[in-house]
């Protein structure tokens, strides 16, 4: 599927770069830094040396445009267990792993492609505290080959995509379900206005359920954490 790869040392945002340049659809960038690393909501993201950021461009035509993130999260969190780590997917685009975030995916329609990123901390040794974030060499003490990581992680990514695209969303529906943080406690959910309620799972086009006040509610936009009792 991806049909080139560009490695980077150092450059602005490997999601501006693909965005700017005219590559061709399926081609895939990376960086080992990025100078003004970017995260949802224009947020940076933290990209120092020791972790994978990547983005690749795909297609607009794609099927299920809406639950791509979840689907992107959910194939990230396979790869990772295929590794031995329990991951977790925190709706709708982090995965996350002893309640901290491991990696983010940001992915942005433009006219004529999809553009998507992907971050994710291998071997950096820490994070500022306020960032709750988590590398694969913390929580192991292994070091792991970015190359290798990147070339397995494109296998996982493709065949989601692929079944994406041929099964539909509902065939990944219980597997995301199963790996939802927060499942069954009671969040705030960001829409950007805080609704609370709890966590029952998500839907058949991935839309975040919550049981609020209200009854029973579906949401496609926002961001959740944990309500604090
Ligand atoms: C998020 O958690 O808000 C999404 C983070 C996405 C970060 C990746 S790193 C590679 C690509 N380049 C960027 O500037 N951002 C994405």
């Amino acid at each position: 599927m991806f049909e080139s790869l560009l490695w980077l040392e150092e450059i602005t945002s490997t999601q501006d770069f693909l965005k700017e340049k005219p590559l061709r659809i399926y081609s895939v960038v990376v960086a080992n830094k990025q100078k003004k690393g970017r995260g949802r909501f224009g947020r940076e993201w933290y990209s120092q040396e020791g972790g994978l950021y990547l983005s690749f461009s795909l297609p607009k035509n794609l099927r299920d445009e809406t639950t791509l993130p979840l689907v992107l999260s959910n194939a990230v969190a396979n790869y990772v267990r295929s590794l031995g780590f329990l991951p977790a997917i925190k709706w709708v685009n982090d995965v996350y792993i002893h309640g901290k975030k491991l990696c983010g995916i940001l992915t942005e329609r433009l006219k004529d492609k999809i553009v998507v990123g992907i971050g994710i901390n291998l071997n950096q040794e820490s994070f500022p505290e306020h960032l709750q974030a988590v590398s694969l060499k913390m929580v192991s003490g292994r070091h792991f080959d970015k190359v290798d990581f990147l070339i397995k992680l494109l296998d996982y990514v493709e065949e989601s995509l692929r079944k994406l695209s041929e099964e539909g969303f509902l065939s990944f529906k219980d597997e995301i379900e199963s790996r939802l943080l927060f499942k069954n406690s009671e969040v705030i959910l960001y829409t950007p206005e805080p609704v609370v309620g709890i966590l029952q799972g998500i839907d058949k086009d991935g839309s975040l359920l919550l049981l609020t006040q209200d009854g029973l509610k579906a949401f496609q936009i926002g961001e959740i954490t944990l309500r604090a009792v």
